[in-house]
């Protein structure tokens, strides 16, 4: 991957956003990591002084149109311009089927806000960025469960809004691939199975994660390779899964017609 090259990154806090950010600064990537706790700014100034490289840091939210277009406007006048935008920003909720009306329409904007009209906002916003430097690299953080010929297709129990808004980013992923070929601006989703995040622990009490998932779980410095391969080997359209208790490698590119479902 050439140097010098500079990549957003939301939701990089924690969890899978700080490996992203750590993988790609370690590449000599200058990176934009934003998250709405303050305490990116700490995993921002870990990274950058083990790396040598800079990351900034800011305090927004990625479901807020103002706060998607200062992040960006400031890669721009900090950086002069984005390469690599990976949309990791993503939450969840437990939505039982039966409760309340309320709840369920409050908790679909706070989940599809996030995970849908954030990817939306910022990618919009860097797509003339992208076209402007004759290309670049979107990638759509998803989950495993989406890719059926290889899982069961679903979630954990009361999680159907999270697991419908990923199976949507597929619709993103697929269509803006073919819509941005001619432009050299490349879209893949990663899609991975347990990975040892906060958000992970979330779904157990205590956080304490069952004895046999916490032996097999995948760590996000894997998934930071697997971002990395994936850069580098310049692929689009693609959803790229990674399983537990598997090597997570980059696979062989995958036949037309089973790209993105499979
Ligand atoms: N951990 C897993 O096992 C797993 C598996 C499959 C997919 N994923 C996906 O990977 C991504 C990262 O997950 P994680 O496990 O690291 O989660 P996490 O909850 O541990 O970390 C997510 C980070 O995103 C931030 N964030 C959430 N909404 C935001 C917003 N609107 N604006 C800015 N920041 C925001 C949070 O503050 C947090 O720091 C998510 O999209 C998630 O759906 C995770």
């Amino acid at each position: 991957m050439p140097e010098e090259r500079v990549a957003i990154v939301s939701g990089a806090a924690q969890g899978l956003g700080a490996g992203f950010t750590r993988a790609l600064s370690a590449q000599g990537v200058r990176v934009l990591a934003f998250d709405r706790q303050d305490a990116v700014e700490a995993m921002a100034a870990e990274v950058q002084a083990d790396t040598g490289v800079q990351v900034l840091p800011m305090v927004a939210d990625a479901a807020q149109r103002a706060d998607c277009e200062r992040v960006v406007q400031t890669a721009v006048d900090t950086f002069g311009g984005v390469d690599i935008l990976v949309n990791n920003a993503g939450t969840w909720r437990r939505t039982p089927v039966d409760s309340s009306f309320e709840q369920a329409v409050e908790d679909w904007h706070y989940i599809m806000d996030t995970n849908l009209l954030g990817v939306l906002m910022l990618s919009r916003l860097c797509v003339p960025l992208m076209r402007a430097r004759g290309g670049g690299d979107i990638v759509n953080i998803s989950t495993y469960y989406v890719l059926p010929a290889r899982g069961d297709g679903t979630n954990q129990p009361e999680t159907d809004l999270y697991n419908a808004s990923k199976w949507a980013l597929n619709g993103f992923t697929d269509a803006w691939s073919k819509a941005l070929a001619d432009d050299h601006i490349r879209v893949n989703g990663l899609c991975m199975g347990a990975v040892d995040t906060p958000m992970l622990r979330g779904f157990f009490p205590g956080g304490k994660l069952p004895e046999d998932l916490g032996a097999s779980v995948m760590q996000p410095a894997q998934l930071g390779q697997l971002l990395i391969d994936l850069l580098n080997d310049g692929r689009s359209g693609e959803n790229i899964g990674a399983w537990v208790g598997e090597p997570v490698v980059l696979p062989e590119p995958a036949a037309a017609h089973r790209r993105i479902s499979g």
